[in-house]
């Protein structure tokens, strides 16, 4: 197991359970299917004036959908993701997953009648929103915030919100319930109940509990039936010929590392710091385990300020990366140099540096060995050929 430190920021393990398959299933598949080359979003469909202009962007793209995101660390994000593609898949509405500190706010209320507003929003602190949601939630607080109306309202705004938190927390979800209180005072119209996800026990499972009755709730608001979407890809992974070895990430988390730039160290360039010392602090025999690390950032610039966090970037092992190399059938293709392009970048991030190596992104990259989740086995579900009843597998 590698070790990392940055100066002041996590470095997330790496958590993409069985993604994979999903990544790779096109590359798997191939040779049973034609090939057809996706295309990606033209980025120029994205609002080609002011890029604070949600709306216009919405407009452009012909999204019924606005998710908001107030994300620290990433999971009220990769939630907004997820609503996002149920959306897709379940009504084939494309949504358009926005940074809140992105956008301008004062045209939320020109949202159109058949288009809804997501709220995703984690809290922090003493109740707080997360940096990206500071001014979304000043905005939407502060009565003396006038919209494109003239006025602090939001008459008839359609929409959904889902809150994350932690119950150990004093102030739980504050945010979401502030938001909902807000909005529903400036006379918007929340669809379905408002959702709260505790960190400290059931995220997912609060998660799950949640949309299915607000889907059922928002087919009735939009006037939209399931059934209508259908899977399309994420992501297009070519495989690249003659690319200089020197370019290829090989397991480096950013571009600095690659080019070994000596530089700053922070949560976008992290420094791989050895461990030096390792002892198991219980004594042997004991059915309890804590293990005492030390590492060592010598050379690196990095000096210890209160807060600092330490992130741990796991390595798959090698047993389990041949068995999934040899399952996906590219255990021949280990060095294959590839590029993965999104095909609609907001909703779907390259989550690793490219270009890289099957090899390397099995390896390094993505996390093969978690548990797969209800949602990952959904949709493998779609392309498995066991002949097991579904309740048998
Ligand atoms: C430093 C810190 C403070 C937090 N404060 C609160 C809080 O006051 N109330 C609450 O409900 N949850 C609180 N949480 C829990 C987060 O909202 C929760 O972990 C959430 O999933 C984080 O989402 P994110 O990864 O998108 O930032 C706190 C978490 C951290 C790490």
């Amino acid at each position: 197991m590698a070790v990392s430190a940055s100066s002041d920021v996590i470095v997330l393990a790496l958590g993409i359970i069985l993604a994979a398959v999903y990544l790779f299933r096109d590359a798997i598949f191939a040779a049973a299917k034609p090939k057809s080359a996706p295309v990606p979003t033209s980025k120029s469909a994205s609002g080609g004036g002011n890029p604070r202009d949600f709306i216009a962007k919405m407009k452009d793209s012909k999204k019924r959908i606005v998710i908001f995101y107030g994300s620290q660390t990433g999971t009220a994000e990769e939630y907004a993701i997820r609503l996002a593609k149920e959306a897709k898949s379940k009504f084939g509405l494309a949504s358009l997953v926005c940074d809140p500190e992105e956008y301008d706010f004062e045209n939320l209320d020109q949202i159109p009648e058949d288009c809804c507003v997501f709220f995703v929003m984690a809290t922090y602190g003493e109740g707080e929103p997360t940096d990206n949601a500071v001014q979304l939630c000043q905005n939407l607080q502060d009565e003396s915030f006038e919209f494109s109306n003239g006025e602090h309202k939001l008459d008839g705004l359609k929409y959904v919100i889902f809150g994350l938190g932690n119950k150990t927390y004093e102030h739980y979800n504050a945010i979401a319930r502030n938001v909902d209180g807000y909005l529903s005072k400036m006379g918007a119209v929340r669809i379905g109940e408002r959702g709260e996800g505790d960190d400290d026990k059931s995220m997912e499972e609060d998660y799950l509990e949640w949309k299915d009755g607000m889907w059922e709730a928002f087919a009735q608001a939009m006037n939209v039936e399931e059934g209508q979407g259908g899977d399309s890809p994420d992501f297009a992974v070519t495989e690249v010929a003659d690319h200089p070895q020197e370019k290829v990430y090989l397991g480096e988390l950013s571009a600095r590392a690659l080019t070994r730039t000596k530089g700053i160290h922070d949560a976008k360039n992290p420094f791989p710091a050895p461990i030096t010392i390792a002892r198991e602090l219980f004594e042997q025999g004991s059915d309890r385990n804590a293990v005492h690390i030390e590492l060592s950032t010598e050379g690196s610039g990095i000096t210890y300020q209160h807060g600092d966090h330490v992130g741990v970037w796991p390595l798959n092992a090698d047993v389990e990366v041949e068995r999934l190399l040899c399952a996906l059938g590219l255990h021949d293709k280990r060095d294959t140099v590839i590029n993965i392009e999104s095909l609609d970048p907001a909703l779907a991030k390259v989550p690793f540096p490219v270009p890289t190596t099957y090899g390397t992104v099995l390896r390094h990259y993505i996390d093969i060995s978690a548990l797969a989740g209800r949602q990952i086995l959904g949709v493998l579900s779609k392309t498995a050929t066991s002949t097991l009843s579904p309740k048998a597998a």
